[in-house]
């Protein structure tokens, strides 16, 4: 029993699809820019995550597909085998501390600069339309996104395999399941949006074509793993990456029940930074999506708690806090005080900021 009852909801188990998770605290996906130019993690990776292993379970930063899913310095890969090899260790490392991991799975689209990846490299979007703002790369600093190249339609279907492929690699390395990443401004979110999507193609215009390219991903990584070992993540509303999702409860009112006819394992909603939309996207979700839902975004314990005593949600992740916190369990269950995030460190290579943070036991 935690020290303050109101939390008991978070200390319970649940299941979601075929993950049993222990307690329903969550740690959120978090890149945090550690790997090398050719995206592999690295060895210390392990540490960081099993150090974290007492969340109900772990969500990975966003790791690419392919080279040509690449935007950001030193973001990881899940498609050559010396990343395979640390994403082995990782889930190794988590399981022996008796942990769940999944694996989360991007394709950035236009939030992009050549300058950041290892190889030569396309980037690619929905259409031929840069993000406004820039990107940090280590090579030059503060640069334009590059401008991508629109995909032609006969491009997409090799990309949803690149998806599958990459969800198999994470299951043979011995994650639990993989979430796939339709949220924040990139390449899924880039087809639902409609402003960033300007095809006219079957991938373009209306909202059933617009979630055609994100559900044809989710097919075929369920063609390639079970389906109860797959969730996605959404964040409605999120004007992240020069989003814009004008027709939104549409939108989402499709995509949602959609996505709920696959039997996945869980729908991840994060909430936007400010919310511009009249209703809570993660009740907006509850109504929508039948199966399990995981919330995001600015929950404490308090709220997180109160949230699933209300049935409106099966699990809370947190972001920020397991950045801090290796033993965020541990601390919200006796009332302990949290570590406070270094935002300079949040992106920077090596071990400071990433496996430094003190437990209680330490
Ligand atoms: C350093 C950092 C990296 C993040 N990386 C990702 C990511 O790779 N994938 C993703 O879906 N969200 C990412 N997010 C969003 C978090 O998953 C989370 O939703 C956000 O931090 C809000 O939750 P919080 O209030 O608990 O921190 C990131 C956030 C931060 C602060």
């Amino acid at each position: 029993m935690p020290s303050n009852s109101n939390l008991a909801p978070l200390f319970e188990p649940v299941r979601l699809g075929a993950l049993e998770l222990k307690n329903r605290i969550v740690m959120a996906p978090l890149t945090r820019s550690r790997s090398s130019d050719l995206a592999v993690p690295p060895t210390f990776a392990a540490d960081y995550y099993a150090q974290r292993a007492s969340a109900g379970l772990i969500i990975t930063e966003a790791t690419q597909i392919s080279y040509d899913a690449m935007g950001y310095s030193r973001t990881p890969g899940a498609h050559t085998d010396a990343q395979l090899k640390i994403w082995a260790s990782v889930a190794d490392a988590v399981h022996a501390k008796g942990g769940k991991i999944v694996m989360q799975l991007w394709h950035v689209g236009r939030i992009a600069s050549r300058l950041n990846t290892g190889v030569a490299r396309d980037v690619v979007a929905p259409s031929a339309i840069a993000a406004p703002g820039k990107m940090y790369t280590d090579a030059k600093g503060m640069v334009d996104h590059d401008v991508p190249r629109a995909l032609e339609t006969h491009e997409i279907a090799a990309i949803a395999k690149d998806f599958a492929s990459a969800a198999r690699n994470a299951i043979d390395a011995g994650f639990d399941g993989v979430e796939i990443h339709s949220a924040n401004g990139y390449l899924l979110h880039q087809f639902l949006s409609s402003n960033v999507n300007q095809r006219t193609d079957q991938y373009g215009g209306s909202v059933e074509n617009r979630v055609r390219m994100p559900l044809e991903v989710v097919e075929a990584v369920i063609g390639a793993v079970p389906r109860e070992r797959v969730g996605l993540r959404v964040s409605p509303g999120h004007v992240f990456n020069g989003i814009e999702e004008t027709d939104l409860e549409a939108l989402y009112g499709h995509y949602l029940p959609c996505l709920e006819s696959y039997g996945l394992a869980y729908l991840h909603v994060m909430r936007p930074t400010s919310n511009t939309m009249a209703l809570d996207p993660v009740t907006m979700a509850r109504g929508l999506f039948k199966g399990s839902l995981i919330a995001a975004a600015n929950y404490d314990a308090d709220s997180g708690a109160a949230l699933l005593k209300s049935g409106g949600a099966d699990a809370i992740a947190f972001g920020r806090a397991y950045i801090a916190n290796p033993d965020l369990v541990e601390r919200l269950k006796v009332g302990a005080p949290l570590n406070t995030p270094h935002e300079a460190t949040f992106y920077t290579p090596g071990e400071k900021g990433y496996t430094d943070y003190p437990s209680l036991a330490a």
